[in-house]
C-alpha cells in the first residue's frame, strides 16, 4: 500500500520510507557497536513492531535471535492505563541474556514501563529499548529509552506498523489522516 492507494484518506506524511531506512541503518550501526560480541536477544512488542523488527534485523550483522510479545493494556477509550495484560509471553527463557525490546511507538509510555519491569524480574543481563516513534508524553514517565529513530508531535499516527482501527500498518512511511477517516 502507497500514498497513491490512499486517495484522500492521507492528510500527511510524516516520516518517508527513505527517512525511515536511513534512521535504521544509523541505529543499527549503532547497536551493533553497543552488543559486539555479544548474544542479543531482539523482542518485538506485536502487532505494531512487525515492520520496525523485520528491517532492523535485517541491518544488523549479527546473527540476533528474534522473539515476540502480545500484550493489552486496560484502559478508557484509546488512552492507556499502564495495568497490561499479557496475551503472548516469550518462548525465550532470558535469564543472563541481553534483551533489546523493539517498538513502533511510545506514546504515554505505560505500556513500556511495565513492559520493561516485567521482563528486569526475569534476571536477564540487560533489558534496553528501541522504538520507531517517541512522543512527548513520554517524557512525564521514568523511562530510559536508548534508540529512538524519530521525536513526534503529539498527533494520532499510522503507517509502518502503527494502525488505526487495525488498518494503514502497511503503510511504507508514517503519516496522519484526514480528518472525515475518522467521521466515518
Ligand atoms: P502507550 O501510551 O505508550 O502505553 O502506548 C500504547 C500503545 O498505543 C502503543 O504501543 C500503540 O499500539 C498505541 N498507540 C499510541 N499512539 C499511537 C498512534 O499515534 N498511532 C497508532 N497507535 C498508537
Ligand atoms: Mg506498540
Amino acid at each position: 500500500m502507497d500514498a497513491k492507494d490512499m486517495g484522500r484518506d492521507l492528510e500527511k506524511v510524516l516520516v518517508t520510507e527513505e527517512e525511515i531506512n536511513a534512521r535504521l541503518a544509523e541505529l543499527g550501526a549503532r547497536i551493533d557497536a553497543d552488543y559486539a560480541g555479544r548474544d542479543l536477544l531482539i523482542v518485538g512488542v506485536l502487532k505494531g513492531a512487525v515492520m520496525v523488527m523485520a528491517d532492523l534485523a535485517r541491518v544488523l550483522h549479527s546473527p540476533v535471535s528474534m522473539d515476540w510479545m502480545a500484550v493489552s493494556s486496560y484502559g478508557a477509550g484509546t488512552t492507556s492505563s499502564g495495568v497490561v495484560r499479557i496475551l503472548k509471553d516469550l518462548e525465550t527463557d532470558i535469564k543472563d541474556r541481553d534483551v533489546l525490546i523493539v517498538e513502533d511507538v511510545i506514546d504515554s509510555g505505560l505500556t513500556l514501563s511495565w513492559l520493561v519491569g516485567n521482563l528486569k524480574s526475569r534476571g536477564p543481563s540487560s533489558v534496553e529499548v528501541c522504538t520507531m516513534v517517541r512522543k512527548p508524553l513520554a517524557f512525564d514517565v521514568d523511562l530510559d529509552v536508548k534508540y529512538i529513530g524519530f521525536d513526534l508531535p503529539n498527533e494520532f499516527i499510522v503507517g509502518y506498523g502503527l494502525d488505526y482501527a487495525e488498518k494503514y500498518r502497511n503503510l511504507p512511511f508514517i503519516g496522519t489522516l484526514a480528518p472525515h477517516v475518522y467521521e466515518e
